[in-house]
């Protein structure tokens, strides 16, 4: 696992953004893991800047995101569909017959299974993007005894929860259930890119960071097993979290 520690946080999204083109113009068919969340929400006006300025393009792509609400319409303003077509889909020249996100409505078996095709049923991720919870979740693989390699349903932790209730009225609305990619499926993609900053994650970073372990209960931590995979932090994350 390698770490770049960049001067800020608009460093870090832009140099995220910039290995994702280099990825698409090395191979315009290129499948991307996509990731949503407040972090990786700033890396797509870099992409959707470089697609206007004629810099990508990406009409052969195809991508799956990392997971979804289950329970969760679709159309719902913060459902992770309608934030990757805000965001990214509906400002570049994506096909969206090739963009996958789970639909969290859609009876779990039958999503899974949707998923895995989407997957596994042509080729496998050449690059996944993702961002870090404060639990230490990739995707909503949370902390715990284990790790679940595939696709499957995962409760949220508490910790998520109250995290992500800034996007809701109130941390009741916060869907317990969320359809995720497992961490096996994370680790298949050719190349991995993490990007993190602020304080909520000085915790998890000064754990990731602290050693050479992995552990269930620090799912960021199995990004030491893959062979190409970074981590971005600015600065100011990097010495909160290595002092
Ligand atoms: P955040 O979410 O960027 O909104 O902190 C990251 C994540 O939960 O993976």
């Amino acid at each position: 696992m390698k770490v770049i520690v960049t001067e800020s946080f608009a460093e870090s999204c832009q140099l995220v953004a910039q290995e994702i083109i280099d990825v698409v113009n090395q191979n315009p068919a290129a499948k991307l893991g996509l990731a949503t969340g407040g972090t990786a929400e700033q890396v797509y006006p870099h992409l959707v800047k470089a697609y206007q300025d004629g810099k990508v393009d990406f009409s052969g792509i195809s991508t799956v995101n990392l997971d979804e609400y289950m329970g969760m319409s679709p159309e719902h303003p913060v459902s992770y569909r309608k934030c990757m077509d805000t965001w990214f889909f509906d400002q570049v020249n994506v096909d969206k017959s090739r963009t996958y996100v789970a639909n969290g409505l859609n009876d779990p078996e039958a999503e899974i299974a949707a998923f895995n095709e989407k997957l596994y049923g042509d080729k496998m991720l050449d690059f996944q993007l993702l961002g870090v919870g404060v639990s230490g979740h990739i995707g909503f693989n949370e902390a715990g005894e284990y790790l679940t390699a595939g696709v499957h349903i995962e409760q949220l932790d508490e910790s998520t929860i109250q995290a992500n209730s800034r996007y809701f009225d109130s941390p009741d609305d916060v869907p317990r259930q969320s359809i995720t990619m497992g961490v096996g499926d994370i680790m298949k993609a050719e190349k991995i890119v993490l990007i993190a900053t602020g304080d909520s994650k000085v915790p998890v970073m000064k754990r990731l960071l602290a050693d050479d372990r992995v552990s269930a209960d620090l799912p960021v931590s199995v990004l030491k097993l893959h062979r190409d995979a970074t981590i971005v932090i600015d600065r100011e994350l990097y010495e909160k979290a290595t002092r």
